[in-house]
């Protein structure tokens, strides 16, 4: 795959009021164009990290620590860099909108950018498009879905330009069809533009066609890997906490019966498959 875009070195964060660290030394790098699915328990840390990347959470500065964006050390003087490379999508469909129409929402993010109106406003219909809300261009935001809003959310990040997207739960508040289109939506913008994903989800059957699963558990990185690896490793998955997937549950069962599935079967599709050919077999 491509480079190494995201670089993160020996990261902790403690809230002022908390005696407990939110992120405790927390390594990982991800190649661009990557899809990593960020999962873990509520209050394992990680929109905490998602604040830390953006820099607008500062970490502890030990040693080693440190934060690499596409080349670029984040500090105090390239914050306005880095913020240039990620583009963040928050869970709440409510609290995403500054604007009082759906365009000047999109065109917030690129205020005080010295971009002239004309530049501007091709760059808004440009991103509306791509989530395929042109038509509501000029309508008041509470006119929305919640679905709709955050796909305003998405334009609003693309207008940006980034390298980077940060998914912090953006599908959590959406009904599964809608959850849906969402992934898909940015899935596809994802292949058109090379965007880097990092997705925080509690949706496994997400993670597991992510190129990277990372498993946050009291701040501690307690797995990167590829989920395939994960899910196939119960001792890890119980001090996890998480949930089997579906087809890992089937296959689970299964494999009590006698019938061990290969390791590389993690879709519902592949599985039916073998367990035709099992039986035309016998
Ligand atoms: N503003 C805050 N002040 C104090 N503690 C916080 C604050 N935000 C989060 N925390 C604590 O930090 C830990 C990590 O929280 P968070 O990053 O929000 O977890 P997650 O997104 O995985 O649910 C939790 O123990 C949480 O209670
Ligand atoms: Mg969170």
């Amino acid at each position: 795959m491509g480079y190494k875009i995201v670089d993160v070195n020996n990261i902790s964060y403690q809230y002022y009021d908390s005696s407990q660290l939110a992120l405790d030394h927390v390594s990982f790098t991800v190649d661009s164009g990557m899809w990593v699915s960020v999962v873990g328990p509520n209050g394992s840390g990680k929109s905490t990290l998602t604040k830390i990347l953006d820099g607008l959470l500062v970490p502890k500065s030990d040693k080693d620590s440190h934060i690499i964006i596409d080349g670029i050390k984040l500090s105090d003087n390239t914050l306005y860099d880095i913020r240039n490379k990620i583009g963040i999508v928050f869970q709440d469909p409510e609290n995403q909108f500054v604007g009082a129409t759906v365009a000047d929402d999109v065109a917030f993010g690129l205020e005080n950018r010295n971009i002239d109106r004309n530049q501007m406003i091709g760059i808004v219909t440009d991103s509306l498009k791509q989530v395929d809300m042109l038509k509501f261009a000029d309508k008041a935001p509470n006119m929305l879905s919640g679905g709709q809003k955050q796909r305003v959310a998405i334009a609003g990040v693309l207008a940006i330009k980034p390298k980077i997207i940060i998914l912090d739960e953006a599908t959590s508040m959406l009904d599964p069809d809608g959850k849906n289109i969402i992934l898909k939506l940015i899935k596809k913008l994802q292949k058109q533009n090379n965007y880097t994903v990092i997705s925080i989800t509690h949706d496994l059957e997400e993670a597991i066609y992510s190129d990277k699963l990372l498993i946050l558990k009291a701040g501690k990185v307690l797995r990167y890997d590829h989920p395939r690896k994960i899910f196939n490793d119960v001792q890890l998955l119980e001090r996890s906490g998480l949930d089997l997937p579906f087809v890992f549950k089937i296959k689970s069962q299964l494999s009590q019966m006698g019938v061990n599935i290969p390791e590389e079967i993690i879709g519902q599709k592949e599985l039916v498959n073998y367990l035709w050919q099992l039986s035309s077999k016998k």
